[in-house]
Formats: C-alpha cells, sequence, structure tokens
C-alpha cells in the first residue's frame, strides 16, 4: 500500500530523510516517532505527494508518485485523509462547512455530504457543535474537527501530524480511541508523533527515525 524504495529529501544542505526504505501494508496502523528534526513531517508530506523525493521513489497502492500527473494525483489525495498538526481549519466557515467541503471538492451530490458530515461529527462527538466557529472551540474539539475532515471521504490512508500535540492526557486517549475505531474500519493509519503517552504499552508497530534514518522498527 505504502512503499518507499531509497528515499532521500533535503532542503538546501539540511538533509530531512536520508536513504530510507519503508513498506505498510494495507491496514496496518503505524506509529512514526524520534525527536524533534528527525523528519516525522517530512515523511508523511512525501506519502501524501506534497514534497518530491530527492532521491528514491513512492508507490502508494502501486502508483509512483515520481511518475504521476497532477490530476492524478488529487485522484489518489482523496483516497488520503491527512490531519495537519496546525489543523488549518478555516475560520470563517463552520465546523459543519468545513467537515462537508472535503466532500465538496470530490463531487458528491449534497444530499451524500449532509449525510456523511452529520455521521462523522457524531462519530468525533461534536454533532452539538456543527453550527459553531473553530476559534469558539478547545484545542481538543479542534483537533477532533480536523479529524472529522481527514476521515469523512472514508480514505484507504490516514496521515496525521503529531495529532495530540497540545492536548491533556484525557483528550489524548480519547482522540487514540477514535483512530482505533477509524483503523478498525479498515484504514490504514499512519500517526506522526513525539509523544510518549501515545507510545506508551502500544502494541503497534513503532518505527524510530533519527536525524532522517530508520534507527528502529518494531515490525
Ligand atoms: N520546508 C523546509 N525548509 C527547510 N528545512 C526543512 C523544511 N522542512 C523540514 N526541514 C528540515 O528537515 C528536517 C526534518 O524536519 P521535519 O520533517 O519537520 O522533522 P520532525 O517532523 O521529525 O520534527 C529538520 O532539520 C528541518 O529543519
Ligand atoms: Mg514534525
Amino acid at each position: 500500500m505504502i512503499q518507499l524504495f531509497h528515499v532521500s529529501k533535503n532542503f538546501g544542505p539540511s538533509i530531512a530523510l536520508n536513504t530510507i526504505d519503508i513498506k505498510i501494508a494495507k491496514g496496518e496502523f503505524v506509529f512514526v516517532t524520534g525527536p524533534s528534526g528527525a523528519g516525522k513531517t517530512t515523511l508523511l508530506r512525501l506519502i501524501f505527494g506534497a514534497e518530491k523525493p530527492a532521491t528514491g521513489h513512492i508507490l502508494i497502492n502501486a502508483i509512483n508518485l515520481n511518475r504521476i500527473s497532477r490530476s492524478k494525483l488529487d485522484l489518489l489525495r482523496r483516497k488520503i485523509g491527512f490531519v495537519f498538526q496546525d489543523f488549518k481549519l478555516l475560520p470563517k466557515k463552520t465546523v459543519f462547512e468545513n467537515v462537508a467541503i472535503a466532500l465538496e471538492v470530490t463531487g458528491f451530490r449534497p444530499k451524500v455530504v449532509k449525510k456523511k458530515t452529520h455521521q462523522t461529527l457524531r462519530l468525533v462527538g461534536l454533532a452539538e457543535k456543527e453550527k459553531a466557529y473553530p476559534l469558539s472551540l478547545s484545542g481538543g474539539e479542534q483537533q477532533r474537527v480536523a479529524i472529522a475532515r481527514a476521515i469523512v471521504k472514508d480514505p484507504l490512508i490516514l496521515l496525521a501530524d503529531e495529532p495530540t500535540g497540545n492536548l491533556d492526557p484525557d483528550l489524548t486517549r480519547e482522540i487514540m480511541t477514535l483512530f482505533k475505531n477509524i483503523h478498525q474500519r479498515g484504514t490504514t493509519v499512519v500517526i506522526a508523533t513525539h509523544s510518549r503517552q501515545l507510545l506508551e504499552g502500544t502494541d503497534c508497530r513503532t518505527i524510530v527515525l533519527n536525524q532522517g534514518n530508520i534507527s528502529g522498527d518494531t515490525r
């Protein structure tokens, strides 16, 4: 499902990823961890096709991202949900609109958009807040809107960058439960995190990055 072959990425002289190979199978639940600057965000952005590797290649569902046209990449991205570290919610749109937009851009009928958006907001526990604006919500609620927007289109792959970044332990547990539920529906989940709490006692596969190199993989 996700395959990286000898992938490197640098930003000028700074090497973010140094010739790494990773295979993630369909339906896996994987943590990517490591200290700040290790290359976690870069790895997710490469998988999403938001960055191009300097060397090597990346296959998503057997499609080579180096060879794909812009329009095919857009189609592929519809199957990938991305929870951004800074949420990227639209402040002038309601919670409902922020989630519905992920379906509207892919051409779903308004009736379907409404139904799926309501369903997903219920799933993340925000049904009561659908008319609220993001800035009136707590950090945890904003995080859940970002997750709802990423999962509303039933993605094959869910990528999440530090999804519990600033949340307290209770909310962190809640968000984790949510990811486990999404995983149980068949989605491949990849979470970049440096949170000890998230990783504590987990039996999920954990890939450790250090200065752009893979220094551990529990698989
Ligand atoms: N857009 C960018 N421009 C310049 N340097 C970058 C950029 N993105 C990442 N880097 C550098 O690449 C390295 C890996 O960063 P990143 O992938 O954000 O790590 P992490 O998410 O593990 O903290 C760091 O040294 C960082 O400074
Ligand atoms: Mg990061």
